[in-house]
């Protein structure tokens, strides 16, 4: 092949690469006053990632609940709401603009989720689970610590 073909082709495997770091690596975030890094997201974006932290609150709350009464049943229902099950239908679009790290903890919070749900059908312990909800919650102070959201106005 021919050099300048060689220097084209260079180019756009640069530009695929770039471009795949930017979908699957880097999101699309800038750096906020407080320190975080403040994801992009359009208006319906945060709103379906904030809907999603709301019934991660609510989980808690009911497993915590569950402890209590030792109502292991409640548990697993209640875990199992922000399970692996629950990030479906999250568009592509919006996981192009997270950042690979906060996809990995978002990730790992409903295998954790999924995990607590199924030991509290199988072992019923309640120290277990109560274990197992403090670490989960390490998770949601992390996550919190890293990121915040910035709604930009534009359209995707
Ligand atoms: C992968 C990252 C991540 C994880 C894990 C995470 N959060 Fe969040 N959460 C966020 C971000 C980002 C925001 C928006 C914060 C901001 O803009 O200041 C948020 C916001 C929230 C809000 C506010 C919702 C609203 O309507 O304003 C609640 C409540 C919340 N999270 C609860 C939780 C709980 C409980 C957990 C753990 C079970 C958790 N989150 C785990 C990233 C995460």
């Amino acid at each position: 092949m021919c050099k300048k073909c060689w220097l084209v082709v260079s180019l756009l495997l640069l530009i695929i690469a770039g471009a795949g770091y930017k979908f699957m690596v880097a999101g699309d975030t800038k750096s906020s006053a407080d320190g975080r890094l403040a994801i992009q997201l359009n208006p319906s974006e945060r709103d379906l990632v904030l809907a999603e932290m709301r019934s991660f609150l609510s989980s808690i709350q009911q497993i915590s609940s569950g402890i209590s009464e030792a109502d292991f049943k409640l548990i697993s229902e209640q875990a199992r709401l922000s399970g692996g099950a629950a990030q479906q239908g999250v568009p592509a679009s919006l996981m192009g603009k997270l950042p690979m790290a906060f996809k990995k903890l978002g990730f790992d919070t409903h295998q954790k989720f999924d995990l607590l749900a199924m030991d509290a059908e199988q072992l019923q312990d309640k120290e277990h689970t109560l274990k197992q909800m403090s670490t989960l919650m390490n998770n949601c102070v992390a996550c919190h610590a890293a990121y915040q959201i910035e709604t930009i106005k534009t359209r995707q």
